[in-house]
């Protein structure tokens, strides 16, 4: 089963150094120019419109990881929950709220390491968060409502994305902003091809994610803002994943 990655040791260390570690010294100046460190500070900073944000706000963050968005949400919601397939992932989350930084290792060179620690930003208030592992696809029904939604790179990760999707309007308070942020990068690994948004070719035409996107929420929700947001994923010293993620902002009608 490809989700079975989010349970290696080698995806933890990489998310954890992805959410929390990706600082200057880690990182080649070449990638630092192109403004591709903090995503997940990014995913809530420049995508939120904090001034929609009610006082004792609701947050999700579906497919957290290791929950860095999670707890940058809690800047700004006062009870926000980080829900992810990975028991692994949630695990690693629930420590880093528990003590507010765990050490583990990253990929040097082969077998080279080096010890490192993810820190939680201490003025974020751990207690607004709470982790628990559960399937986007089948979340439990006593979940919603919320004044905000987060999926980070998920939906091209799931088995049957328009199920996740379908779900979202019972999930989002009216008002509720719900950010949807993909690069899009569709593998049958994940998501068997018939259950593809986007990226094929339908009666002659080009098939895109976004606006299959577009067709499922309309009814439910408006477009607010469409964003780039690249990011950076570093395997090891010499080896960095770059995507450009496509961040959609939708209100709840
Ligand atoms: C590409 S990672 C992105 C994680 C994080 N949001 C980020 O932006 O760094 C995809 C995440 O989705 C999780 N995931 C995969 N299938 C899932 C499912 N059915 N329900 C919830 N989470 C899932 C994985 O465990 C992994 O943490």
């Amino acid at each position: 089963m490809a989700s079975s990655f989010y349970e290696t040791d080698k995806a933890l260390s990489e998310y954890l150094l992805f959410h929390y570690g990706l600082t200057k010294e880690l990182v080649p100046p070449i990638l630092r120019e192109i403004g591709a460190l903090d995503f997940p500070v990014r995913c809530v900073n420049e995508c939120l419109d904090q001034s929609r944000i009610p006082p004792n706000a609701r947050a999700l963050d579906l497919g957290c990881a290791v929950g860095r968005a999670t707890f940058e949400l809690a800047r700004l919601c006062k009870n926000v929950i980080g829900i992810d397939f990975s028991q692994s992932f949630i695990t690693a989350s629930e420590y880093l709220k528990a003590h507010g930084s765990i050490p583990f290792e990253c990929v040097e060179e082969g077998e080279l390491t080096l010890k490192y620690r993810a820190s939680v930003p201490p003025d974020i208030d751990r207690t607004r968060v709470i982790f628990e592992t559960g399937d986007a696809q089948a979340l439990r029904s006593d979940l919603g409502p919320f004044d905000v939604v987060l999926m980070a790179n998920l939906i091209d990760r799931l088995r049957d994305p328009r199920k996740c999707l379908n779900r979202l309007p019972h999930l989002l308070k009216c008002g509720g902003q719900l950010i949807l942020i993909s690069p899009y990068t569709w593998m049958v690994e994940y998501t068997p091809y018939e259950n593809w948004l986007g990226g094929f070719t339908r009666a002659g035409g080009p098939v895109r994610t976004l606006e299959t996107i577009k067709e499922i929420l309309a009814p439910d929700f408006d477009l607010a803002n469409l964003k780039d947001l690249p990011f950076v994923i570093r395997e090891h010293a010499r080896k960095f994943q770059f995507s450009i993620a496509q961040a959609s902002v939708w209100l709840r009608k």
